[in-house]
């Protein structure tokens, strides 16, 4: 039995199934003084919350005004934008932001970039000097960036920038929370990337292309804003590049680690489909999702009360034995495996499909290409925060 939850402590990340099978004895909901909020554990209770629009809330467009004003007018337009973003909206604006992105994720449309997502790995593979490489920046960092760029039609002199403003996005988040003082480059910054998304935005108005945004673009059910749409964009970049590079990374580092799960991959490729979510199961990018409790109410035996922050604790209900046998287990045939890495409820990931495309075309060309991928020297052990992983770096060295 555990006495206080702690997302971030080092034993829920080296050994989650032991960790959080001590931590549920207490209850699926309990106090964390660690985090000073609300963390539910269980899969049964962290489902329910992400079903939950109700009583828990994801907005959070008043907060990001609040938390900019009198730093800027770049800062109060970048937080205008972030306020578009769907994943910090709650119904009915929400909703009305989804829709047309849903519309353009559909199965059909994501199963069609099968071979734009085959071209952007071999390009990356291509550009591998030598045979000692640092997987998790020259492999899984460019792949989602790229095919993100591809659903935007973002030409090729572009993309190098394009990448470096998924980083930007990640500081504007960051800059938008209560108590941070932002850096002024954050500002100048986002001015940058929203110059060029509005762009973006006007060629597909004038000239509709077969791309993903067009779609969106000229989605005519929900009209969306200028500036949701530029919103969009940027939130399509900031939520596909850092989740699913860390997936591919996660899934290498523990591949480099297991020999025996390489053999079942070699031995057997129609195992993918299955081992992609047995991947996000014990280390999908996602380990927790915040909410604000928005009305007083009882949840897992407590009482929450309004203004209360709740973490779902996405790790832990991936490793409840309650849903999954074995939990400590990485099981790569198994099925069904209906683990919460990509949420659930009404905010349920949109690339969810895509991410898993990306993360199986990547991690079985690696395995064609090269006979044998094993690390330069001893590995970093995987790090984990509350609400993901840190950069770990993986230097191998390939043979074909
Ligand atoms: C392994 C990769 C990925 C992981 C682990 C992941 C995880 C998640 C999770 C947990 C949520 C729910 C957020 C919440 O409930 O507050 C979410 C939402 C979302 N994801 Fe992903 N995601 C991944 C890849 C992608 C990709 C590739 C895209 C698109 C290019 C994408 C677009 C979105 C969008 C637009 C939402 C907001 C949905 C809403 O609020 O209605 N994600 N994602």
């Amino acid at each position: 039995m555990l006495r206080d939850v702690d997302l971030a402590s080092p034993g829920s990340v080296e050994d989650p199934a032991e960790y959080f099978a001590a931590a549920m004895e207490t209850g699926p909901v309990q106090w964390s003084d660690a985090h000073r909020g609300w963390v539910v554990l269980s899969h049964a209770e962290v489902e329910a919350a992400f079903r939950d629009d109700k009583t828990l809330s994801a907005d959070r467009s008043r907060s990001f005004r609040r938390s900019v004003e009198g730093k800027g007018e770049s800062l109060e337009r970048a937080a205008e934008l972030l306020t578009t973003w769907m994943n910090f909206r709650d119904a009915p604006e929400h909703t009305r932001l989804r829709q047309p992105v849903k519309g353009a994720f559909t199965p059909r449309r994501v199963n069609a970039l099968d071979s734009a997502i085959q071209s952007v790995v071999d390009e990356v593979i291509a550009r591998f000097e030598g045979q000692t490489v640092e997987l998790t920046n020259d492999f899984a960092r460019p792949v989602p960036a790229l095919v993100i760029a591809e659903i935007l039609g973002v030409d090729r002199e572009h993309r190098e920038r394009f990448q470096a403003w998924s980083h930007d996005l990640a500081q504007l988040v960051f800059a938008t929370q209560p108590g941070v003082t932002p850096d002024p480059s954050v500002g100048q910054a986002s001015d940058e990337f929203i110059a060029f998304f509005r762009r973006l935005v006007e060629e597909e108005r004038k000239h509709p292309s077969d791309s993903l945004l067009s779609t969106i673009v000229h989605d005519t059910g929900t009209g969306l804003s200028e500036l949701e749409l530029i919103g969009t964009c940027t939130l399509l970049l900031f939520a596909g590049h850092e989740t699913t590079q860390t997936l591919i990374a996660n899934a290498m580092g523990m591949l480099l680690e297991r020999d025996d799960l390489v053999a079942q991959m070699r031995h057997d490729p129609a195992i993918d489909e299955t081992a992609v979510d047995e991947f996000m199961r014990v280390v999908g990018p996602a380990r927790s999702m915040i909410r604000k409790v928005a009305i007083d109410h009882e949840r897992g035996g407590q009482h929450l009360k309004k203004g209360q922050t709740v973490y779902l604790a996405i790790a832990a209900a991936n490793h409840d034995r309650s849903v999954f046998p074995d939990p400590g287990t990485v099981d790569l045939w198994r099925d069904p495996n209906p683990h919460l890495g990509f949420g659930w409820g009404p905010h349920y990931c949109l690339g969810a499909n895509l991410a898993r495309l990306e993360a199986r075309i990547a991690i079985r060309t690696l395995l064609d290409r090269f006979s044998e991928i094993t690390p330069a020297g001893s590995l970093t052990p995987l790090h984990g925060g509350v609400v993901g992983f840190g950069r770990r770096p993986l230097r191998v060295h390939l043979t074909a």
